[in-house]
């Protein structure tokens, strides 16, 4: 489909062209956080220069804020819009039912108010994204920086009793110092393998002081969006159970290009 574009990239590409095709004049959108939703972001600022789309973002990072605006979105924030019609993200894990990891771009706590303050939320995503269940994909819970130490082990001492395989927790780090989150917050990552009940984890994590927000999305997401290297898109909707499949076509000139690195 692409010479420019890796099978991965092009999954992406098509997934995020998809998704924006349900986006409607007027609409106040969230913008997710991630390599798949900034594919989205360039998609919506095209539309938005080239067919005069009247939308306004929300956008769910310092990140996205400024790929937005790069692109001609008019950004405004969640309190000026109150509440949103749609929201479109990546995952880094997604279950059959639409249960979701998210946070390995550390935006999981703007992720979740701003998609839970929506009408609807769409993922987009690759394939190699879904998951029989969640957790081989670390789960990462944000905590406040004030004894971040206690609240780590706080957290292990919990994930014994917890469904899970791994109890094992790491900080993330960016190079030599503590991740910090756009509120200013760390991430601890739980090495979990294996969720076997998401549900009582997210309530349970949430319980524990320290503990900000963890990335589990459940019952959040209304549809995936997902893409394939050869630009065939797959759509499923939780409600309706509904799944159909569409080939998005696009030419290498697409000036949605022009600014990739
Ligand atoms: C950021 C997220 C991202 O949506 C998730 O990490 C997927 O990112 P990518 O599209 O780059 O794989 O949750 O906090």
């Amino acid at each position: 489909m692409s010479d420019t574009l890796s099978p991965i990239d092009t999954a992406k590409f098509v997934a995020a062209k998809k998704a924006v095709e349900f986006v409607e004049d007027g609409m106040k959108l969230g913008l997710g956080t991630g390599s798949t939703a900034a594919w989205m972001v360039r998609c919506l600022g095209e539309l938005v220069r080239d067919e005069g789309l009247n939308i306004v973002g929300v956008p769910t990072s310092s990140r996205t804020a400024e790929l937005a605006r790069q692109q001609g979105i008019k950004v405004i924030s969640l309190d000026e819009a109150k509440w949103l019609d749609l929201t479109i993200d990546g995952t880094d894990e997604f279950d059959g039912d639409l249960n979701l990891i998210k946070g390995g771009g550390g935006a999981l706590l703007q992720e979740k108010i701003v998609a839970t303050a929506s009408d609807q939320m769409i993922v987009i995503s690759d394939v190699s994204k879904q998951v029989e269940m969640l957790g081989a994909f670390p789960l990462p819970v944000e905590v406040i920086p004030f004894g971040w130490q206690t609240t780590k082990a706080l957290i292990e001492e919990t994930l014994v009793s917890m469904d899970v395989l791994g109890q094992h927790s790491t900080l993330r780090m960016n190079g030599d110092a503590a991740y910090v989150t756009d509120e200013g917050n760390h991430i601890v990552d739980l090495h979990l393998q294996r969720i076997g009940n998401a549900r009582q984890l997210t309530l349970v994590l949430n319980q524990i002081p320290g503990v900000v927000e963890n990335g589990l999305f459940i019952d959040i997401c209304d549809k995936v969006i997902i893409g394939h290297g050869d630009g065939r898109v797959t759509t499923r909707d939780i409600l309706s159970g509904e799944e159909s499949e569409d080939q998005i076509e696009f030419a290498e000139s697409e000036n949605i290009f022009a600014d990739l690195e």
